[in-house]
């Protein structure tokens, strides 16, 4: 295990099975239909990678980079978008794919964004979920798995950008973070 690692939260059986369980499920609810998958950069790359592999529906991929600051009047108000869409998704299913639900205020101002795109149905998917850390309404279509509030890296997830090729999620030695 990496020095930098205190424990493991979800190992590589693990992760391979949650996602065997969150394709089913996305491929059972669009059957028939199609989808614009969105992957929003960094974080998912990792989780989307092995996900889309296992879809069996007709789907594209696109992605796009963002973040959220502060409160706006109007929701997606607050969302930085470092990276847009090349997909005109109007009138299209879109499904967000995510590392990492937790306060929820970039998924909220996001999915506010895409709304205003007028899809034909918006839904999010996210490997992890940090329900104890919300600070918008804004729950998950599909989810892997709820975590505690622990500072976790690895499958996509960093810390300063690193630890994201670690093909397991581990929990971050503190003394890592409190140097
Ligand atoms: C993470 C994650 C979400 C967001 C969730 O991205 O991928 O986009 O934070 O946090 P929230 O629910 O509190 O808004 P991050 O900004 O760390 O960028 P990264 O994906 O490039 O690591």
């Amino acid at each position: 295990m990496n020095k930098d690692i205190s424990g493991i939260l979800c190992d590589e059986a693990e992760l391979d099975s949650i996602v065997k369980r969150l394709a089913g499920e996305i491929n059972r609810d669009y059957a028939g239909k199609s989808v614009v998958v969105v992957g929003i950069l960094k974080g998912s790359a990792i989780f989307l990678a092995d996900l889309f592999r296992r879809l069996e529906i007709d789907c594209t991929l696109d992605f796009m980079a963002v973040s959220s600051y502060g409160s706006e009047t109007i929701p997606s108000g607050s969302l930085r978008i470092e990276k847009n869409l090349s997909t005109d998704i109007s009138g299209k299913h879109v499904l967000i794919v995510e590392d990492i639900l937790d306060t929820g205020n970039t998924l909220y101002a996001l999915k506010a964004y895409l709304e205003e795109l007028h899809p034909c149905s918006v839904r999010l998917c996210t490997l992890l979920d940090k329900p104890s850390r919300r600070e918008k309404p804004i729950t998950a279509d599909y989810c892997g798995r709820e975590v505690e509030n622990q500072f976790i890296v690895g499958y996509g997830l960093d810390y300063d950008e690193h630890y994201r090729n670690l093909p397991y999620i581990g929990i971050l030695s503190p003394s890592v973070y409190r140097k």
